[in-house]
């Protein structure tokens, strides 16, 4: 059973502006789209840059560095044919705060 943790205000996560955090050391994104928070490690399948620096449009996330295009619900790589998919974690809004199972 995952613990969740805390990572920040749920205030602070405005839909649609990814927002880099960390659970237990790692890298963490988080993001709010239309239907929910979602969260994934902060790290590119590609070549590993941080994806809370890319933009999001709806719920696809663009990577700043080659324009990779992931489903954030999901994780799933978009367009490209290429076995990669983001690390997805467990997220939620809890009592006023984002939370990332850790
Ligand atoms: S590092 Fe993300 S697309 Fe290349």
């Amino acid at each position: 059973m995952s613990t969740f943790v805390p990572v920040l205000p749920a205030a602070q996560l405005p839909a649609g502006c990814p927002v880099a955090t960390s659970v237990e050391g790692r890298p963490v994104c988080v993001v709010r789209v239309e239907g929910g928070v979602y969260a994934f490690d902060d790290v590119c399948p590609h070549r590993g840059t941080p994806l809370s620096e890319g933009r999001v449009h709806g719920t696809t996330i663009t990577c700043r560095a080659h324009t990779w295009e992931f489903d954030v619900r999901t994780g799933e790589l978009l367009r490209l044919r290429a076995p990669a998919c983001l690390q997805m974690r467990r997220a939620r809004e809890h009592l006023g705060m984002i939370e990332v199972a850790a």
